[in-house]
């Protein structure tokens, strides 16, 4: 009876060698399954696989109520409609490869996604260069961050070098401020007297993991993104050229 059980019984893997879904650290990500429109006939089993071994997830039961286990106790949820997994705040640990097990009558299913845990992430939006009011030798560069990781510091590089204070040189910066949302904000300010060639950039130092950075304003805000601010500098920097060209094409042309 057994064997002819094992003979009609099938496995479906899907997701096992896809591309692992990255996950930043704090963050949430989403765990793809899909029993949707599926006579469930026992418990949906999340299970995922990690440094540690082997751990349990979440169960969801026929009569839809679900349990989440150990430390993912209150940050791992399953949506009823396609068993898909909401993981929320997401520590290193949950990297490791997610399998969804589901019975449709005798038949087992199951689907596999690796979650990789990849580093930190900030939004970073950086303002436009100005000259500090009633002082023209002073320039002031202003930078805002956001991201869920505290540990971490906001920092300005200039050529990939990180500046700090100098003579000439002054930065400050206020510790992390948390938000309702579960966000850090963070801020830094640089005033220099040096006219340096190239624009200082902030960037994101995170202890031990990297950072991954968008450079990206909020809407409304009227800050550039970096990006944009590249190329208006850009453009100055063709100004002068163009400048001389055209004088050397005057004087060329009366010489002749
Ligand atoms: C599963 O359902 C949730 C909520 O309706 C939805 O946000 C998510 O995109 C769905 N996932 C898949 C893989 O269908
Ligand atoms: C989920 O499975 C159902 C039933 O097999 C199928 O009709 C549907 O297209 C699938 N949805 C996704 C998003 O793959
Ligand atoms: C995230 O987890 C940490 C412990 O790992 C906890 O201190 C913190 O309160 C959690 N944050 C949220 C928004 O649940
Ligand atoms: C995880 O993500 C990091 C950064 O995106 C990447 O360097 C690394 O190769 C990824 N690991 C796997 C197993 O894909
Ligand atoms: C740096 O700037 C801050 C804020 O403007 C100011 O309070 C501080 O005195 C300055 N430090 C130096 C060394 O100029
Ligand atoms: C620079 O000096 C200011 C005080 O003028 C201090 O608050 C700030 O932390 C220093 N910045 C760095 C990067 O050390």
């Amino acid at each position: 009876m057994r064997t002819f059980l094992g003979l009609f019984m099938m496995m479906i893997v899907s997701g096992d060698n896809e591309v692992p879904i990255n996950g930043f650290l704090k963050d949430s990500v989403l765990l793809p399954c899909n029993c949707s429109g599926r006579n469930l006939s026992r418990v949906v089993k999340w299970q995922m696989e990690g440094l540690n071994g082997l751990s349990r997830v979440l169960e969801l039961d026929v009569g839809n109520t679900s349990d989440s286990f150990d430390r993912y106790k209150g940050r791992a949820k399953i949506f009823v409609a396609n068993c898909s997994l909401l993981l929320t705040n997401i520590t290193a640990e949950d990297q490791g490869k997610y399998t969804c097990r589901f019975y449709v009558q005798e038949l087992y299913m199951y689907s596999v996604r690796k979650l990789n845990i990849s580093a930190a992430k900030y939004n970073v939006c950086q303002q436009p260069a100005r000259n500090l009011d009633g002082d023209v030798r002073v320039m002031v560069f202003q930078c805002d961050a956001t991201g869920r990781y505290r540990e971490a510091e906001i920092q300005w590089y200039l050529d990939g070098e990180l500046l700090s204070n100098s003579s000439k040189t002054n930065i400050t910066h206020t510790s992390p401020v948390g938000t309702p949302t579960g966000h850090y904000k963070f801020k830094t300010t640089l005033f220099t007297q040096f006219e340096w060639t190239a624009e200082p950039i902030c960037g994101m130092k995170v202890k031990g993991i990297p950072s991954h950075i968008e450079y990206v304003c909020e809407e409304g805000t009227g800050y550039f993104t970096s990006q944009q601010q590249k190329c208006s500098m850009r453009y100055f920097k063709i100004i002068p050229i163009v400048l001389v060209l055209g004088l050397s094409l005057v004087l060329w042309c009366r010489w002749n």
